[in-house]
């Protein structure tokens, strides 16, 4: 990441960055009153000067008059589909009763498909777009910070079911992203700290300088500072574009944004994908674990897999397994149910578990035979942690 002084010139106007896939190429626009102008930029990528804005109850009250004026003002038509807010939405049930009210619409193969809102409107819509008259055009509009540093870009789109996260869905690449950062002044403290997370992500996979920049600037960027979130999500998106622009499909390099996911994943599921714990949290917990596995492999350093959870406690994010205990956790949680979740992960390959694991910050890399018995062993220790 560059130096904070740099930022003072990052301020002014809008910023571009492309998701380089050839034929397939968007562009990720980062700035502020980019809701209130969404006409102008949308306005070219439409085949139809018609659109269905797909969004959530919370976001609806804050925005969606706001983008229907900006595009009445383009000339462009629009009708909205409201979701209940929330990761139980993210669900066959509610993508269901989505795609009929899409389809009720009247939609045509060149219309296109509008996600205000964050990650489970991105990933819902995505995958409306992707399936619905065999494949439509989407543009992202993130406004939580998770979604305009990772979920809005490189086209992952999908749902929840019993055996797990994402585990129906489609690579579907949307025709836009407008990342608002100015959205995120109304998104709530602990929202902004799960989406946090996934900022760190990047720096503990290959950026150490810009985890470091996270050590100083990272508290400030949470308490409201726009230009360090700016600098934030634009090095996030630039991180992001990369690697999906080199593995769009994940056989490879792309696997490294699972840091933290494949633990993630399974807290998630044994907390029924609820409020209880959000994604970003459970990825928190999940970082930990892995720069915690890490070193007790004796592939990272202790002290390394230690400022790791000292940077998410100073932030106020969880970082232990034991955390879970606060929330009430069911008493038969067992690394064994964990184990179970982790297996019905896209992330096995041959029965063997891929994980990310760190050679240290800004080190990550992709193993993909790590033995179950040490695991096992690694979680019963972690889950009796004390409280
Ligand atoms: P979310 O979509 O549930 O949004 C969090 C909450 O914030 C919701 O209650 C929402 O109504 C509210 N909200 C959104 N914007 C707001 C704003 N500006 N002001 C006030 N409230 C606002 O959750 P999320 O954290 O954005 O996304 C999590 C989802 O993203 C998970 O399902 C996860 O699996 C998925 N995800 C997908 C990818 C991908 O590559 N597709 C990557 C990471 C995460
Ligand atoms: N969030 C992981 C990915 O997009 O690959």
């Amino acid at each position: 990441m560059s130096a904070p002084s740099r930022l003072a010139a990052e301020t002014a106007g809008e910023e571009r960055l492309v998701v380089g896939l050839g034929a397939r190429a968007y562009d990720i626009v980062i700035g502020e009153g980019l809701i209130a102008d969404a006409g102008r930029h949308v306005r070219h990528l439409l085949q139809l000067p018609k659109v269905a804005i797909v969004t959530d109850a919370n976001v609806a009250a804050r925005y969606l008059d706001q983008v229907r004026a900006a595009l009445d003002r383009a000339g462009i038509a629009s009708e909205a589909i409201t979701l209940p807010p929330g990761e139980a939405t993210k669900d066959f049930a509610h993508f269901e009763d989505l795609a009929e009210r899409i389809l009720a619409l009247g939609i045509e193969r060149s219309s296109t498909l509008i996600a205000l809102g964050g990650g489970v409107i991105g990933d819902m819509t995505g995958f409306a777009a992707a399936t619905l008259l065999r494949g439509i055009a989407f543009i992202q509009v993130p406004t939580t910070l998770l979604a305009q540093v990772d979920s809005a870009v490189g086209g992952k789109t999908g749902i929840n079911t019993r055996h797990g996260k994402n585990l129906v869905g489609a690579f579907h690449q949307p025709r836009l992203v407008l990342a608002d950062v100015a959205a995120l002044d109304t998104l709530p403290r602990r929202e902004l700290l799960a989406g946090y997370a996934e900022v760190v992500k990047y720096g503990l996979i290959n950026d150490p300088g810009g985890f470091a920049w996270l050590e100083t600037n990272g508290a400030a960027a949470i308490a409201g500072d726009r230009a360090l979130r700016r600098h934030a999500v634009k090095t996030s998106c630039a991180a992001k574009a990369a690697i999906v622009a080199a593995d769009e499909r994940e056989a490879g390099d792309r696997a490294l944004l699972n840091l933290g996911h494949t633990f993630g994943h399974a807290i998630e599921a044994e907390t029924g994908f609820g409020a209880a714990l959000l994604h970003g949290e459970a990825v928190a917990v999940g970082i930990a674990l892995a720069f915690d596995f890490s070193a007790r492999l004796g592939l990272c350093s202790p002290e390394d897999a230690a400022r790791v959870r000292r940077h998410f406690a100073a932030i106020g994010l969880p970082a232990e397994l034991a955390h879970l205990h606060k929330l009430g956790r069911k008493p038969g949680w067992t690394a064994a149910k964990l184990m179970t979740h982790m297996s019905h992960d896209k992330k096995v390959a041959g029965g063997k578990l891929t994980f990310i694991l760190a050679r240290g910050i800004g080190q990550a890399f992709i193993c993909r035979d790590v033995a179950a018995a040490e695991l096992g062993r690694f979680l019963e220790e972690r889950l009796d942690a004390p409280r």
